[in-house]
């Protein structure tokens, strides 16, 4: 379906490039919930296809241009991380170095899903994770979502084994919907007010 320009966009970021990861295990179950949900368009980032370069230097990869224009033109973010010793992926702090100054994050909502092999979760990953989205201004959602033991949560296929875990991932998407309807002021097309000659008439696209 082509995307729609009354939906809301919303660009969902893996910090993890391993091959067969849990990271994308999770995110591919909170895409699927928010892909059927109407007025949204969701764009899937593959991190591990991006040329992401180091910090302070450019590639020129077009990829990464793109990926930044992505991300400045989300309504919504979600950021998927892996537990790596005790913080976020470094690979998540690669994407997030290359939003660019100020970062693309800044003013956007994001939304926090963490995924770790312990038994206490990916609770420093998110903290870290949430610290860092905050310091470059995004408005960081409460109620991230941990995953612990993640090994025994989800199968080869990717099905999550675990229904109270699958539905804690699911409803994220709730949540960041319902803060992205509530808490914006709906933008007004100008021509739109001109055309009804009288701006009290006018009424936002319903999403
Ligand atoms: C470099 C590295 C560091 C890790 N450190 C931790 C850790 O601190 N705590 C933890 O619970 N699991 C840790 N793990 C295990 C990961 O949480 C586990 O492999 C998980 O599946 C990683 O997510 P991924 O499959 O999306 O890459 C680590 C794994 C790697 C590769």
């Amino acid at each position: 379906m082509p995307p729609q320009s009354s939906a809301l966009q919303v660009v969902a970021i893996p910090g993890s490039v391993r091959p067969g990861n849990f990271t994308g295990k999770a995110l591919a179950i909170l895409a699927d919930e928010l892909r059927q949900k109407p007025g949204i368009n969701l764009e899937l980032i593959e991190t591990a296809r991006i040329d992401f370069p180091l910090p302070g230097m450019s590639n020129g990869s077009p990829a990464v241009k793109r990926f930044q224009e992505t991300v400045s033109a989300a309504d919504g973010i979600i950021l998927a991380t892996p537990e790596y010793h005790g913080s976020f992926s470094s690979v998540m702090k690669l994407v997030i170095e290359n939003m660019g100054f100020p970062s693309g994050l800044s003013g956007k909502p994001v939304a926090l899903l963490g995924v770790a092999a312990g038994k206490i979760g990916a609770i420093k990953a998110l903290e870290h994770l949430r610290s860092v989205c905050s310091h470059v201004g995004a408005i960081v959602l409460p109620g991230p979502i941990s995953i612990a033991g993640v090994q025994q949560v989800f199968d080869e296929e990717g099905n999550c084994l675990n229904k109270g875990v699958e539905q804690e991932i699911r409803s994220l998407a709730g949540n960041l919907l319902d803060y992205l309807r509530k808490s914006q002021c709906p933008e007004v097309p100008l021509e739109e007010m001109v055309r009804h000659g009288n701006s009290m008439e006018w009424a936002p696209p319903t999403v």
